[in-house]
């Protein structure tokens, strides 16, 4: 490990780091992510102690001209092999080399604590708008599935066993919405980042009159912090953008499985592409849904992360404290965990090829057992009693081994006479998702109504 270059702090010591404190205290490697953001806090604050009077204007030019040449070796990569602590002092060493000894005055009146805060949630509110560009896509190609997939018809599943006939539309919008939901969470977990913490010091404010709100402007943000030692501290628009994360990983990890069973030999209710597959490397013939798997997996990955988030902040005293910054990796690996995982189920249902013959082979009449007993109700028959008789049909139909639809209307008629005019009424798979036109349902105008509301709010 190299040595450390430039120290914010060394004043009151005697004695050097001891290289185990160092090993673990250095978070330049995960944090020099925020180099973008650190320089954006710095220019604000050039800028915010010149119009407090701190800096005079020929400073503060100094200050900028020296973070242009900080962002020119930056953006070449000094990060990735210095030595420093960690970005804030890896800057200010940069600042120092560029401008000279006017670096020196850039600290003034702030501390890491307040510009650790500020650059994690303007990475924060930057890395949302990523992940809602993911989830966009990955809602994206599910309405476009749903609208190629009005009149193709497949069971709906409860508990994993066929239950009801529904049009794949339906089931591509039942996937569509929960991703909907989340951007709008992630719209209000990035309005819940955007309130600034600089200007709040160490813990009880800075010492020189800085215009926060001016600041706030400057930097994008929507409002200033009311409380110097809740801002320091405030590690919640973290947990707001991991849970976001979170759930948006437990939402692409279901419908991960809902694929992963479909491409399946047994179901075969879709093919998925090459490009998102692997082989394996001792059975030729494998062909692994290795994309889905990995979707799966990141959610695991993704609540852990937020676990992790969790239990540090149960425990932090007022203000800021290192666990912290032990954070910060949990923090970036989360988004962008989530954001690839969009990105890639995107590219999964985009390239899938569906099979409406198999899924149309998988329509088995025991679906319309419900259809049936609803038919005997609007015979007169109480739906108790035409659960229990369309029951017994079922069981009739499985000692004779023939489908329900097939055991003879005299036979039928025996377990009651309402049966065989409801069975003569029943028709396929497709009079009974359209005898469901209630809203939510699986009428074709439903489905309709539906795809139209869910593009609305693809555009939102
Ligand atoms: N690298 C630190 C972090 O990410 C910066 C804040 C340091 N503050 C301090 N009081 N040591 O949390």
């Amino acid at each position: 490990m190299p040595e450390p270059t430039h120290v914010m702090w060394g004043g009151r010591f005697a004695e050097p780091m001891d290289p185990r404190l160092d090993r673990l205290n250095r978070s330049l490697p995960v944090d020099r992510r925020l180099w973008r953001e650190d320089l954006a806090t710095n220019r604000a604050w050039a800028r915010a102690l010149e119009r407090g009077g701190v800096l005079t204007a020929a400073e503060r030019d100094a200050l900028l001209a020296g973070l242009d040449q900080v962002e020119a070796a930056l953006a070449a990569g000094a990060a990735d092999t210095a030595g420093d602590e960690d970005i804030h002092s890896l800057v200010e060493r940069l600042l120092g080399e560029a401008a000279g000894p006017v670096a020196g005055k850039l600290h003034t009146g702030r501390s890491r604590n307040d510009q650790v805060a500020t650059d994690l949630r303007l990475w924060t509110m930057a890395a949302l708008e990523r992940l809602d560009a993911g989830l966009l896509g990955a809602a994206r190609a599910l309405v476009t599935r749903a609208e190629a997939g009005v009149d193709v018809l497949l069971p709906a599943y409860t508990h994993t066993q066929r239950a009801q006939p529904v049009r794949l539309a339906h089931w591509a919008l039942a996937h569509a919405w929960p991703l909907l939901r989340d951007r709008e969470r992630l719209r209000q977990a990035r309005g819940r980042a955007a309130v600034l913490p600089l200007g709040s010091g160490a813990i009880a404010g800075s010492g020189f009159a800085v215009d926060r709100e001016a600041l706030a402007r400057d930097l994008g943000f929507g409002a200033v912090s009311a409380n110097s030692m809740d801002a320091v501290g405030d590690r919640d628009f973290t947990v707001d953008a991991v849970f976001v994360a979170a759930l948006v990983g437990t939402h692409l990890s279901r419908l991960a499985e809902d694929l992963i069973l479909f491409s399946t030999a047994e179901f075969g209710f879709v093919r998925l592409a090459e490009p998102f597959t692997t082989g394996s490397s001792l059975m030729p013939q494998k062909r692994n849904p290795d994309a889905l798997e990995l979707v799966r997996g990141a959610a695991g990955q993704l609540v852990g992360h937020l676990v992790a988030l969790l239990v540090t902040l149960k425990a932090m005293p007022t203000g800021y404290q290192k666990d912290l910054q032990e954070n910060n990796a949990g923090l970036f690996a989360a988004l962008d965990l989530a954001e690839g995982a969009a990105a890639l189920l995107a590219g999964v249902v985009e390239t899938l090829a569906p099979d409406p013959g198999r899924m149309a082979a998988a329509l088995d009449p025991s679906v319309l057992a419900t259809d049936l007993a609803d038919l005997l109700v609007q015979a007169g028959v109480a739906f108790r009693e035409a659960h229990a008789v369309v029951g017994a049909l079922v069981r009739r139909a499985e000692e004779l081994g023939v489908p329900l639809v097939d055991v003879a209307p005299e036979e039928a008629a025996r377990l009651h006479p309402a049966l065989r005019g409801a069975l003569a009424a029943l028709g396929g798979p497709a009079e009974a998702v359209e005898r469901r036109r209630i809203a939510g349902g699986t009428g074709r105008s439903a489905v309709l109504a539906q795809l139209a509301a869910a593009r609305q709010a693809l555009g939102a």
